[in-house]
């Protein structure tokens, strides 16, 4: 399994680069993707997660089918992904991310969300979504962007969380995973 880069890392700020046909190794590239996200128990993992600014993402829900019944058996890859929000309904839910271990909190997202995506053959799909699946995805595609789920909180909350944030940078945290802090300021 690889590293999960942490939150403080630039990576996880960048906006991720399109993938073309010539880019090499993603056979290999999403098997340890997928191996990363089952062994630190995630239902998706975004390319920058793992130091990488392309716009790869893998998502296996399954796990959550209990809470979620949307999930049964939904497995995916997305190769530059987009989203398009079909109406203004708005759904607030506990929100975790592999980046940020130790921290969940109350999100804010669109539910009905229509995704374009090349699947690892790049071949073209496109589907609607709802529920949690529609949040992974939305999550999982904000990665790409530079931007993670602590950035649709509240500053109140932001506030509260500031300083398990700031030891997240700083490389004082403890995690099942095995994970890549930020880089220290000089
Ligand atoms: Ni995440």
């Amino acid at each position: 399994m690889l590293p999960i880069y942490l939150y403080g890392h630039p990576v996880l700020r960048k906006v991720s680069a399109p993938i073309t046909p010539e880019y090499e190794g993603l056979k290999e590239l999403l098997e340890q993707m997928f191996a990363t996200m089952y062994e630190s128990e995630g239902v998706g993992l975004a390319a920058p997660q793992i130091g990488r600014n392309d716009r790869i993402v893998v998502i296996d829900a399954d796990p959550v089918k209990d809470s979620f019944p949307e999930c049964e058996g939904k497995k995916f890859v997305l190769i530059n992904p987009e989203i398009e929000v079909l109406d203004g309904e708005t759904v607030t839910r506990s929100e975790g991310c592999l980046s940020l271990p130790g921290l969940s909190e109350n999100v804010p997202r669109v539910e009905h969300i229509r995704v374009k995506w090349l699947d690892e053959n790049l071949e073209p799909h496109e589907e609607v979504f709802e529920g949690f699946l529609s949040r992974i995805f939305q999550h999982e595609c904000d990665h790409l962007e530079g931007k993670l789920y602590i950035d649709h909180i509240s500053m109140i909350r932001k506030q509260l969380i500031k300083g398990k944030l700031n030891n997240m940078i700083a490389g004082k945290i403890r995690c099942d995973y095995p994970v890549k802090y930020a880089p220290k300021k000089r």
